[in-house]
């Protein structure tokens, strides 16, 4: 029998270590057998990944930010999520509608509202009438002034990487508030730690919920 997809989101302020953990539970799941999609938001499909280049670079009203970022949504959910999830796929994705609610949202301070509708627009599916949700966000949680010093000398910074820490404290809280408003959704990692804790929190999210074997047995 196929196994059931499952769509877990991944989330936090930019430097908080997402990819490393990504990469070491794609390859968990693909050790586990499953077949797997590894995308991220902005982006993910052709069209997405153009509009990903005009919103982390070309300047913009916030209104015309959340519309490309929910833009982008809408393609890849058609084209590239929904269908993986029918097939049985674990969908690993880096960043879905909680960053736009942290960052257009609390960043940005854009109406919440606003955002609300337009997560209805994108996200009620065709066949359900049902809202697509993650399965699991797995939010690492970083103060936003280790995030700074992690990421200052990093590589080239995109229109967010180059906000001040101001706008990152405000994500965080626009996190925070989504966990809030759903907290069976997330996981919390607290990720001021070495990336070894980091990795061992994740994993064990994955395996309380039956999604991964336990590999480590205590004495
Ligand atoms: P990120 O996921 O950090 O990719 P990379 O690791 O290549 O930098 O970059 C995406 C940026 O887009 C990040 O700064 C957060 C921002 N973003 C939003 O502002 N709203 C959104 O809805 C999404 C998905 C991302």
């Amino acid at each position: 029998m196929q196994p059931a997809g499952l769509f877990i989101t991944f989330e936090g302020i930019d430097g908080a270590g997402k990819s490393t953990h990504i990469a070491a539970l794609a390859e968990a799941f693909r050790a586990a057998g499953r077949n797997l999609t590894l995308t991220r938001e902005p982006g993910g499909t052709p069209l997405a990944e153009k509009l990903r280049e005009m919103v982390l670079n070309d300047a913009m009203d916030p209104l015309c930010e959340a519309l490309l970022m929910f833009a982008a949504r809408r393609d890849h959910l058609q084209q590239v999520i929904e269908p993986a999830l029918a097939r049985g796929d674990v969908v690993l994705c880096d960043r879905f509608t909680d960053a736009t609610f942290a960052y257009q949202g609390g960043g940005r301070g854009f109406d919440l509202n606003v955002l609300q509708q337009l997560e209805q627009w994108v996200q009620v599916r065709a066949d359900t009438g049902q809202l697509r949700q993650p399965d699991l966000t797995v939010w690492f949680d970083l103060p936003p002034d280790v995030a700074a010093r992690r990421l200052a000398g990093a590589r080239v910074p995109d229109r967010f990487e180059t906000q001040p820490e101001a706008f990152f404290r405000r994500v965080a809280e626009g996190y925070g508030s989504r966990l809030k408003q759903d907290p069976a959704r997330f996981v919390r990692v607290p990720s001021d730690q070495s990336k070894e804790a980091v990795w061992r929190a994740v994993r064990a999210a994955f395996e309380q919920r039956g999604w991964l074997q336990v590999t480590e047995v205590r004495a």
